[in-house]
């Protein structure tokens, strides 16, 4: 399985911060915005990543995360001009797909729980069809929303409805068998110009292909892509942090806990970084304190 990180756009609802910069640069509390979906990939043992942003960007992102050897892993770049809609991370991505199953996070989404590991490793086994998650929020209509019937089969998927049939809304996580490529590339533009995740998972729904998973209560998901969220995200991060003294999306340490890199490594990660806290956490991690 590899992955895509979509890290571009607009960025206009956090306008002005992102008139300069890409917003996933952004830090939401003490680390940029991308580590939290990169984090994701990384539990879900996903080495091979893409990351798209838009061409002003991209240069940042190659600063911050290098070719990813640093992390055990492989970092490739990809520019998209415009914003033509979440599906295009696959004909963007074409060349670097393959012909393997590929995970898209989105830039913006932050995920925090018990058992993400087990959950995105067994999604990231899979091999045909596509599979999705619901999430229940309070605020429906900003999101893509996914119905369900009592056997938790899905009935519809709707982008942004004004009137929800549910109050489940689709995170910024999907896993795609290969055909995702074909099936992006045979997508209209919606209404609103962009070609649209909610169509190609219709596009599953109707092959009977796709599966949607419920995330439970105990997962915190965060779109930080608001002025309100972004703060929020921050807060719920801190909080979280300090009360426990462990870290959420720390890429060096996931790398070293999923045996991407040695102790070796994560010391010398540590070291390159001593004088803060950040660095001090790494340290007190491969000094196993
Ligand atoms: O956050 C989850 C939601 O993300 C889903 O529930 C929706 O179904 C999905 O359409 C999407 O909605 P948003 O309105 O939040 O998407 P947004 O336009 O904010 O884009 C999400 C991220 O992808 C954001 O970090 C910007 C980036 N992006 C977006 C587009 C349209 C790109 O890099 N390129 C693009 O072309």
């Amino acid at each position: 399985m590899k992955g895509i990180i979509l890290a571009g756009g607009r960025g206009t609802r956090l306008y002005p911060l992102t008139i300069a910069i890409s917003k996933q640069i952004l830090p939401v509390f003490d680390k940029p915005m991308i580590y939290y979906p990169l984090s994701m990939l990384m539990l879900a043992g996903i080495r091979e990543i893409l990351v798209i942003s838009t061409p002003e960007a991209l240069p940042l992102f190659r600063d911050l995360l290098k070719d990813g050897l640093q992390w055990g892993l492989k970092f490739e770049y990809a520019a998209q001009s415009e914003p033509r809609g979440l599906a295009d991370a696959f004909l963007v991505g074409r060349d670097f797909i393959g012909d393997s199953p590929v995970c898209l996070t989105l830039g913006d989404n932050i995920f925090y729980g018990e058992g993400m590991m087990s959950l995105l490793q067994s999604c990231a086994r899979l091999t045909e069809g596509a599979i999705i998650f619901g999430y229940k929020v309070s605020d429906p209509e900003r999101y893509g929303i996914v119905e369900f019937d009592e056997n938790e089969n899905v009935l519809s998927i709707e982008e942004k409805p004004k009137n929800p049939k549910s109050s489940f809304a689709v995170p910024g996580i999907y896993f795609y068998d290969n055909q995702v490529v074909k099936f992006a590339e045979s997508l209209k533009p919606s209404p609103r110009g962009e070609i649209e995740i909610t169509d190609l998972n219709n596009i599953y729904l109707e092959r009977k292909q796709l599966k949607a998973k419920l995330f439970g209560r105990g997962v915190a998901w965060l779109d930080a892509g608001t002025h309100e969220s972004l703060l929020q995200a921050g807060a719920f991060i801190q909080t979280v942090q300090e009360r426990q003294g462990l870290m959420i999306s720390c890429p060096e340490e996931i790398a070293y806990r999923m045996k991407f890199i040695d102790r070796a490594q994560l010391l010398k990660l540590g070291q390159q970084l001593s004088g803060n806290s950040y660095g001090k956490y790494i340290l007190d991690l491969a000094n196993g304190r």
